[in-house]
């Protein structure tokens, strides 16, 4: 299902006297939804600020069942930056991390909270230390992209902390600078990443195209197909095609730019048919450019291609779309059906022609269970 733009749960200031050395802490903690896209990002123009060949346009998911959560505390008695992330310490002297950081700390406000007796200034920002822990609410091994909501989650949080003001436009642009598909999950619904034209990348950003009531038929099934981590991460993976693939730059500037628009249309008219061809052929066309690159990439494996017949050959005998299908830098499915009955029709096809070996369907399902009831299951 889609939903909405990242939340912030709690923010608070510990008493002085509790924090060590009679120092204070102060903290926040946000949670940002995932986002698949339906049009592609798929290559840089500059690899340092993350700025894309083409547009993209993605819808967020409900971040109950795909999210990350972030807490961040920073206190005068922390003396240098660490990140946990699923509760092991990660470093964080990555240049990606370290822009996003940067660029917060640049646009942070001054801070007060008399009754705690807290007061730090704007230039204090620049000398005080954070501490982030960040979960994913789904299992890391299910091999889901989580790039996405994390770095979205950090750059939201870290924001509410240091009191930016800046709108979500300027903060997806650096949410961007850590993950390019991160700067569209600062909105919930239907967004677009602009890709820009600035060297500079300040108007490389993302904006919403329709909030997450516009169209809420839509019900999304993600069918982990390999729950095993991606053998080419995205960023290496898309590095490699733009420096051998001829198809990548006719993709980005023939094809992309008319698809968007056609996309933008079928989503403003919830108009399925439009939507669900637009996507199939996009998901295709990028795995088409990986195979165009040298050596070749593979993401997806049989049980995709059995999945992809499957919904091409329903879809067909329908004789209009019912279900669409898009993968990204892996093998799982991310089918998007018409409505609930299409989706619990599509759960009962999976189980028939990808039976489990456990008897317990509900142990194989994260999310809405109720759809099992609607499948008659
Ligand atoms: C196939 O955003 O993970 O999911 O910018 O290098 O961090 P980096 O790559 P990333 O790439 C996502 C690629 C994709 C398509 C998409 O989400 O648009």
């Amino acid at each position: 299902l889609i939903s909405g733009e990242p939340q912030v749960e709690r923010r608070e200031a510990r008493d002085p006297m509790a924090a060590p050395e009679g120092q204070w802490v102060l903290m926040a903690t946000g949670r940002s939804p995932t986002n698949i896209a339906v049009i592609k990002y798929w290559g840089k123009r500059d690899e340092a600020l993350i700025l894309p060949v083409n547009d993209s346009i993605s819808v967020t998911l409900d971040p109950d069942h795909l999210s990350a959560t972030t807490t961040i505390a920073v206190s005068p008695s922390f003396p240098s930056d660490r990140m946990w992330l699923n509760g092991k310490e990660i470093s964080l002297s990555g240049g990606r991390f370290q822009s996003c950081l940067r660029e917060i700390r640049k646009r942070a406000c001054e801070f007060e909270d008399e009754k705690k007796g807290i007061k730090i200034k704007k230039e204090d920002w620049e000398k005080l230390h954070v501490h982030i822990a960040s979960y994913n609410n789904f299992p890391t091994a299910a091999g889901l992209a989580s790039s996405a909501a994390g770095f979205a989650c950090l750059v939201f949080t870290l924001g509410k902390l240091m009191n930016v003001k800046e709108d979500y436009g300027e903060l997806s642009s650096i949410a961007r600078q850590g993950s390019g598909s991160a700067c569209r999950s600062l909105y919930g619904g239907f967004v677009k990443w602009c890709m820009g034209k600035k060297d500079d990348g300040s108007d490389s950003l993302a904006m919403q195209l329709a909030d997450e009531t516009h169209w809420n038929d839509l019900v999304i099934i993600i069918a982990v197909v390999s729950s095993k981590q991606k053998e080419t991460s995205s960023t290496s993976g898309m590095r490699d095609s733009v420096e051998t693939s001829p198809f990548l730059q006719y993709r980005a500037q023939t094809v992309v730019p008319s698809r968007v628009l056609k996309m933008e249309e079928a989503i403003k008219n919830q108009d399925f048919e439009s939507f669900a061809k637009l996507t199939c052929a996009d998901s295709n066309q990028f795995h088409a450019v990986c195979l165009d690159t040298s050596p070749p990439i593979f993401y997806m494996n049989d049980t995709s291609h059995r999945i992809i017949s499957l919904v091409e050959k329903w879809n067909h005998s329908e004789g209009t779309p019912q279900v669409a299908y898009t993968f990204d830098a892996g093998p799982n499915a991310v089918l998007i059906s018409r409505n609930r009955k299409t989706a619990a029709l599509l759960l009962q096809k999976l189980l028939y022609y990808f039976p489990p070996q456990d008897k317990d369907l509900s142990s194989y399902l994260v999310g809405d269970k109720s759809i099992l009831g609607d499948a008659g299951l």
